[in-house]
């Protein structure tokens, strides 16, 4: 079982002005798929808090799937994906590209997602946008994929294999 972290990013829900719904959400999922949540807080959107919260979530607590929700949008405090890049050690498009790929076929406003996903040591970390709903959809796109990268990430599985 791996374990892992949930992040609400709002200062809105910092700061107890609206109940968080969208990290909750990932939580239930996580647990449909097996995962353990060891850790979910509430941050504002401020940079090097969200930065060293997810090197820490990765060195200390050694959450393998690290997942932020808010943030990523165009507003002028949204800066997840830059406090994620500060972390991250090495890219993973694909899961962002696959999340706005999906969303677009409900709302074409997924390409305002500025949505990003990286490795920090064996730790990987893959922003949601805020919504609740849109949790759902990102989610689920990816999540079974996402296991088989963390099974060659922590060494359990050597390669990717081909399924066509
Ligand atoms: N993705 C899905 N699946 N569903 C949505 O409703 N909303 C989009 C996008 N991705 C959306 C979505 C919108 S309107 C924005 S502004 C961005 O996510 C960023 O959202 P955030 O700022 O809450 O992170």
């Amino acid at each position: 079982m791996y374990r892992a972290a949930v992040l609400t990013i709002s200062d809105t829900g910092f700061a107890g002005g609206r109940e968080d719904a969208s990290g909750p959400e990932a939580a239930a999922i996580l647990k449909s798929k097996g995962y353990e949540t060891v850790h979910y807080a509430i941050l504002p959107d401020e940079r090097k808090c969200i930065a060293d919260e997810l090197k820490r979530l990765a060195d200390e607590q050694r959450a393998e799937l690290i997942l932020t929700t808010g943030g990523t949008g165009f507003a002028p405090r949204d800066v997840t994906p830059e406090a994620t890049l500060d972390a991250v050690e090495r890219l993973c498009p694909g899961i962002p590209e696959v999340m706005r790929a999906v969303s677009f076929e409900k709302t074409r406003r997924a390409v305002l997602s500025r949505a990003t996903a990286g490795i920090r040591g064996g730790s990987l970390i893959v922003n949601l946008p805020g919504s609740p709903a849109a949790v759902r959809e990102c989610l689920l796109s990816v999540i079974d994929e996402i296991g088989h990268g963390l099974d060659i990430l922590c060494g359990r599985a050597s390669e990717c294999g081909r399924h066509n």
